[in-house]
């Protein structure tokens, strides 16, 4: 591969699988039915950066070469991900995402949760068409470790005594599972030796686990118009967050019964919020989380360290960087 310059120059190292991968999306995104047609169209704008894929067609090309099965899996990988955005939003009662109106909203929850399925469905199809039994069973049992893990966030709802360990538990199964199947399937589909695909798996886990936690500051500190999808919906959930976590373990009895009172209750409004920010910036608390986004980040490349040549090493620390360092 080529020097590592930016996460651009790391989407121009695969961009024949990307538009690959743009062509069989829009193939995949469509339907008889025209209403049907239209919510798939509209759900396509759900696959924003496509960081899933691109890691995808960087690690096959390290091990070997990205073909036509890469690219059915950046793709099936990459629906998986929209269709559970599409029942995310639901769950979480959201109203925009990639500053638009999210399914739900331009049209209901029973369509998106039908949406979401028609999705899920179609990427299991194309995943069958790779005809690699270990990705079947892989991918399908992501899914499920992804569901297992949005139940075990739902049922902790409303619940401030949620600690790191849940947290973590949570989001390496609503979200770093995907990367890590992904990940280690692009590595064993290109013919790596095992070694390299269990690194790669590890590396996965490590990076989804990094990205999440950003994901949940940006929930708390970022810009609607700039983020494109609504913000604060974790506390107006009831989520227990990093952030939130490490500012309840924080405060004093009044400022926490405050907090408290918040996750618990039904709903926030936005001076709740406001209050929720000046106390995160007070206590450093979204600091904290971004130093363990980073630690996890810097996990994720000691997976790969002496296992890559230093310019494949490169474009992985380019990557890394951008999902610490993203603001959308
Ligand atoms: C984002 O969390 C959501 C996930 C990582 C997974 C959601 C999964 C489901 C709802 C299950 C879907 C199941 C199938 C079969 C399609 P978030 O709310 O923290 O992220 P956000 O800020 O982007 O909303
Ligand atoms: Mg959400």
């Amino acid at each position: 591969m080529t020097t590592a310059g930016g996460i651009e120059q790391s989407y121009r190292l695969v961009k024949p699988q990307m538009e690959a991968l743009d062509g069989l999306l829009e193939e995949l995104l469509t339907a008889d039915v025209p209403c049907v047609d239209e919510m798939l169209k509209y759900a396509g704008r759900y696959s924003g950066k496509r960081l899933r894929p691109v890691l995808i067609f960087l690690i096959a090309e390290m091990c070997g070469g990205a073909g036509e099965a890469h690219v059915r899996l950046g793709a099936v990988v990459e629906l998986i991900h929209m269709a559970t955005l599409v029942h995310d939003d639901v769950l979480d009662r959201a109203t925009t995402r990639r500053n638009h109106d999210s399914v739900n909203i331009r049209w209901n929850n029973k369509d998106a949760i039908l949406l979401g399925d028609i999705m899920f469905a179609r990427a299991i199809r194309l995943l069958v068409s790779i005809g690699n039994m270990h990705a079947l069973d892989r991918l399908t049992g992501a899914v499920s470790i992804i569901c297992e893990g949005e139940i075990q966030q739902n049922q902790l709802s409303g619940d401030p005594g949620v600690d790191f360990d849940t947290y973590r538990q949570i989001i390496e199964r609503k979200t770093a599972s995907l990367y890590a199947a992904g990940c280690e399937l692009a590595a064993l589909l290109a013919g790596a030796d095992e070694a390299l695909v269990q690194a790669f798996d590890r590396f996965g886990m490590s990076l989804g686990t990094a990205f999440q936690i950003i994901d949940d500051c940006l929930d708390l500190t970022g810009e609607e118009d700039v983020v494109g999808k609504s913000l604060g919906t974790d506390v107006r959930n009831g989520k227990m967050t990093l952030p939130l976590i490490h500012l309840l373990s924080r405060l004093d009895d009044q400022e926490r019964a405050e907090i408290e009172a918040l996750i618990r209750g039904d709903d926030c409004s936005p001076d709740d919020i406001a209050r929720v920010r000046e106390l995160l910036q007070v206590h450093g608390s979204v600091a904290h989380a971004l130093g363990l986004a980073r630690s996890y980040v810097e996990q994720s490349l000691a997976t790969l360290r002496g296992l890559l040549p230093p310019r494949d090493f490169g474009v992985v620390e380019e990557l890394a960087a951008f999902v610490l360092e993203r603001e959308l």
